[in-house]
């Protein structure tokens, strides 16, 4: 087992990033595949959705950036033990999860003298490698030191893509933002465009949805992910779609995702 790392990442906030990453999860856990879903953002939105509340976990990723020993000395720290403490396995879901913390905000400014801070999770995720078939990053929207470590460290960007005109403006940031990272990256990094929130009735949408076949059609998935509401009740469930609503569109949709990635990768 070599873990394919996905970073799923947007500039923009409310396109389906942590609705992705939850539902496509346990969408790949159905398909027996070993799953981890890592909260990277600071607002903590995958986490409070699966009930683990900033302030109330004692291990988040948080601990990943801040631990002593790579602060303080050069040799590599101890991210298996850091890992284990980190890693929860809800029972009902088909995948782990490693929960964020709001004190990723300050990230930037606690990482400042921290030579080689753009690949310390990339560097921690080398022991999980072997461990899963995927790791799926819930990327933070705005450009910091935090989405250049989940750069850093994905194989793959899957970036949801809103379908509407406006959604299409973070695609083009978060290319920017790979062009300028490619440059120092070893590998480039590729993605791949997900149409999310997508409702065929719309002229918006199907406007969207259009430009995107023509002008990307080699990195768009050929899943389209629809609108449906129950992937809210889902979320005040504390659950996944695929639990709360199995039969629903948006778990079939997000099903679809997970054979077409299987095909894929
Ligand atoms: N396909 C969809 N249909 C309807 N609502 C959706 C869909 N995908 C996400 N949502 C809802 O939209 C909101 C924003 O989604 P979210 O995944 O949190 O975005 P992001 O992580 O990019 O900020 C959430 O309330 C979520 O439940
Ligand atoms: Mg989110």
């Amino acid at each position: 087992m070599t873990a394919k790392v996905f970073g799923i990442a947007n500039q923009k906030g409310g396109v389906g990033k942590t609705t992705t990453a939850l539902s496509l999860a346990a969408a790949l856990g159905e398909k027996q595949r070993k799953v981890l879903v890592m909260d990277l953002d600071p607002h903590c939105c995958a986490s409070v959705h699966l009930r683990y509340y900033p302030g109330t976990v004692s291990n988040t990723v948080y601990d990943i950036f801040m631990n002593e020993q790579a602060a303080t000395d050069s040799s590599l720290p101890d991210y298996g033990w850091l890992w284990s403490r980190i890693i929860n396995t809800p029972e009902d879901l088909g995948f782990d999860f490693a929960p964020a913390a709001v004190q990723l905000a300050d990230l930037d400014g606690d990482l400042k003298n921290r030579p080689g801070k753009g690949n310390i999770l990339n560097q921690s995720l080398e022991i999980l490698r072997d461990r899963y078939d995927f790791i799926l990053l819930d990327c933070p929207p705005h450009l910091g030191i935090l989405l250049v470590n989940a750069l850093v460290a994905s194989d793959m960007l899957i970036v949801p893509i809103q379908t509407d005109f406006l959604a299409v403006h973070g695609l083009k940031l978060l290319i920017d933002t790979v062009k300028i990272l490619n440059k120092a990256l070893p590998e480039p990094l590729d993605f791949r465009a997900l149409p999310t929130m997508y409702d065929k009735r719309a002229k918006a949408c199907t406007k969207v949805l259009d430009l995107l076949n023509t002008k990307m059609s080699d990195r768009l998935f050929k899943t389209i992910i629809g609108m449906d509401t129950k992937f809210r009740e889902a979320s005040a469930m504390g659950t996944v779609i695929s639990k709360a609503a199995p039969g629903s569109r948006g778990a079939q949709a997000y099903k679809a995702l997970a054979e077409e990635i299987c095909t894929l990768w």
